[in-house]
């Protein structure tokens, strides 16, 4: 009995050992990197991309967070070799640099804006410039006061897929349509946006031309505000690019010599932090929903559309109010004929009583003079 006993436990340690020995080298032939003799939760170390993308390129792999999202855990690899990252063999590591092993450490994300966030302090260490502007825009700084839908850079750049953000120039409004889709689709309606999704066109703003991109200010306060005329005069008023729509280049300078305009352009002197009452150029044709003036339906070349936006400020104006306004135009018999008549009238009447003045006044000495010469005589 004793001897079978001893062999039993003699056989049984012998099982043991080759059951270890069929583990051991099962994971040797599987990865060829040590294995950590933690029985509890055997590590594997992790040292290349292929290895992620052997667990993570497998579809349809999720984790569950515990505010109920769902994290989508599948990289597609083919993509990702093809992004500006890909090519220029920026690894998994670069990024990912605190998971070396399976399993990964634990991490305490609660939602998927923490997962961005947290991720997205990666890019710093490659990408400076870019972080230090962040950090103080608007976006940045209303997420350090608990906003967490703010945009952090894997909002705009998708951190696996990476491709250049502005070629064309027309996806640049792609990168604010997830969370500002009702500003998206007003611009890309407008005059400028029409322009920039039709023909890639160069010579129209888009969002980050009056914005800036990674530092982003609020554009809401009386300095942006005030200084907007100038941001729309930037183009306006350069001659090569409006000639080539046959657009007035003048609607800044008569803006400024419209007492509407003085008004603006004194408070941005004497009172930089107050805004005046009267119209900036964005209160008559609009910030983002911005049209052509000739546009039948919303332009502002439509009596109506005129006299609805005086109204915003001139609640008692009727119909023909606007007539008085000489809006960007010099006076000609086209565009305000009225005006234009009276100073042409101005402009021969003046010189003509004047003239007659000088006239009567030197015929009238002259007169005298030759009375006085004759009266000597007499
Ligand atoms: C053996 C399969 C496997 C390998 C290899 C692997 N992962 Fe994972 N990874 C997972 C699984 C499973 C999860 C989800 C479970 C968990 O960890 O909570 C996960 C979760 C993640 C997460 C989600 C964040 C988190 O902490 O929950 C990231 C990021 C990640 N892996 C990146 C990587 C990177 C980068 C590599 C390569 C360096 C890699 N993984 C290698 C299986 C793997
Ligand atoms: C350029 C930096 C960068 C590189 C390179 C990178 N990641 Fe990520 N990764 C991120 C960021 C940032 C996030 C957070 C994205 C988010 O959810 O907003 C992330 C998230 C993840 C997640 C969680 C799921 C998700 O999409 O949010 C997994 C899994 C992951 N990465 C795996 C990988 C693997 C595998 C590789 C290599 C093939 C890799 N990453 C390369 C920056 C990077
Ligand atoms: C390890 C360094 C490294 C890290 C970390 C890194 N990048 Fe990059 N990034 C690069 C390199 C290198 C390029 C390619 C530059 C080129 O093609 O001119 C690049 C290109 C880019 C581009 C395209 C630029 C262009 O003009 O086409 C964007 C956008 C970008 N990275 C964003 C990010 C974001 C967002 C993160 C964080 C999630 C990140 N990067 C993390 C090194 C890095
Ligand atoms: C609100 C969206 C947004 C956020 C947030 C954002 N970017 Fe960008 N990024 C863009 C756009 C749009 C461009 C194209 C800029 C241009 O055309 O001048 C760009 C350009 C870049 C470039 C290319 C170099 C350049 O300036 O042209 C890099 C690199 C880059 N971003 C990295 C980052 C990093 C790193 C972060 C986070 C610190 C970040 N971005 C946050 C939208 C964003
Ligand atoms: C991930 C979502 C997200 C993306 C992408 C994003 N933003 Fe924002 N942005 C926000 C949120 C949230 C606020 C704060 C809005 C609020 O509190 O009402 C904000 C605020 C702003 C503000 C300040 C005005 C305000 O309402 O407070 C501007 C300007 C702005 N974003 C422009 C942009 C531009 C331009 C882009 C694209 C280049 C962009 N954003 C991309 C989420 C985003
Ligand atoms: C021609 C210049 C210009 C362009 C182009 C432009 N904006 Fe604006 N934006 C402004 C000005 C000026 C304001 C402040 C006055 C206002 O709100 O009307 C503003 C206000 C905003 C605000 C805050 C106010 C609000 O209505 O929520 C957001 C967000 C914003 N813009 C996003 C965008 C996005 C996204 C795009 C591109 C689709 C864009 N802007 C294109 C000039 C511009
Ligand atoms: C009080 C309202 C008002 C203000 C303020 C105003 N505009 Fe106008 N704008 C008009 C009206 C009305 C028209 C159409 C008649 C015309 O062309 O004068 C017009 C026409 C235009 C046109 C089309 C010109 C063309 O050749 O057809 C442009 C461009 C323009 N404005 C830009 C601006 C800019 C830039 C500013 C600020 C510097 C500005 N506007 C301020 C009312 C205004
Ligand atoms: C980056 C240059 C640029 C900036 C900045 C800019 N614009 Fe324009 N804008 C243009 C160009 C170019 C066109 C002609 C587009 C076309 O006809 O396809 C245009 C068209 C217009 C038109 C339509 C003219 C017509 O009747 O056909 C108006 C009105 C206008 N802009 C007003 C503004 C105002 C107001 C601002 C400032 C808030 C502004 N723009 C800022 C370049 C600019
Ligand atoms: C954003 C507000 C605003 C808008 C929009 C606006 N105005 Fe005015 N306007 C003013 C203010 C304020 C004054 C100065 C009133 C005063 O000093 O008594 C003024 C003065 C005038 C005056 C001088 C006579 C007077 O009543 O004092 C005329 C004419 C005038 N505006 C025409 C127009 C026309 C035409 C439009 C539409 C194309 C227009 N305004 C749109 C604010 C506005």
């Amino acid at each position: 009995m004793k001897h079978l006993i001893r062999a039993g436990i003699i056989a049984a340690f012998l099982v043991l050992i080759v059951l270890a020995m069929a583990f051991s080298t099962a994971n040797a032939a599987s990865t060829p990197q040590q294995v950590t003799p933690t029985p509890a939760a055997p590590a594997m170390t992790i040292n290349s991309d292929k290895q992620c993308l052997d667990c993570h390129g497998k579809p349809d792999q999720i984790k569950d967070l515990p505010n109920g999202e769902q994290l989508y855990l599948t990289i597609d690899g083919t993509a990702y070799a093809a992004s500006k990252h890909g090519k220029a063999s920026i690894g998994c590591f670069n990024c990912h640099s605190n998971i070396t092993a399976f399993p990964h450490p634990p991490s305490a994300f609660r939602s998927l804006r923490q997962v961005a966030y947290d991720f997205s302090q990666s890019c710093k260490t490659c990408h400076p410039n870019e972080a230090t502007k962040q950090t103080d825009s608007i976006h940045n700084q209303l997420h350090l006061k608990g906003n967490d839908n703010t945009a952090t850079c894997s909002d705009c750049h998708n951190p696996h897929y990476t491709q250049s953000p502005n070629t064309p120039r027309a996806n640049i409004p792609n990168a604010c349509v997830k969370c500002h889709s009702r500003i998206v689709a007003e611009y890309k309606e407008s005059a400028h946006g029409t322009a920039l999704v039709k023909d890639d066109n160069a010579d129209v703003p888009s969002c980050i031309t009056c914005h800036g991109v990674h530092n982003i200010a609020d554009p809401r306060t009386t300095k942006f505000l005030l200084n907007s005329p100038q941001l729309c005069a930037s183009c306006h008023t350069d001659k090569v690019r409006m000639s080539k729509y046959g657009l007035n280049m003048d609607v800044y300078n008569s803006y400024v010599a419209d007492f509407h305009g003085t008004t603006v352009t004194l408070f941005e002197q004497r009172a930089p932090d107050q805004l005046p009452n009267k119209p900036l150029c964005i209160d008559c044709h609009g910030t983002h929903k911005i049209s052509s003036v000739r546009d039948p339906k919303k332009g502002l070349e439509v009596k109506e559309n005129l006299l609805t936006t005086c109204q915003k400020c001139h609640p008692g104006a009727s119909a023909n109010f606007p007539d008085a306004w000489l809006s960007h135009y010099d006076p000609s018999p086209q565009h305000n004929p009225l005006v234009f008549y009276v100073n042409l009238f101005y402009q021969f009447f003046i010189p003509g009583v004047i003239g007659s003045m000088v006239v009567f006044v030197v015929a009238d000495a002259g007169n005298k003079i030759v009375k006085r010469l004759r009266g000597k005589k007499d």
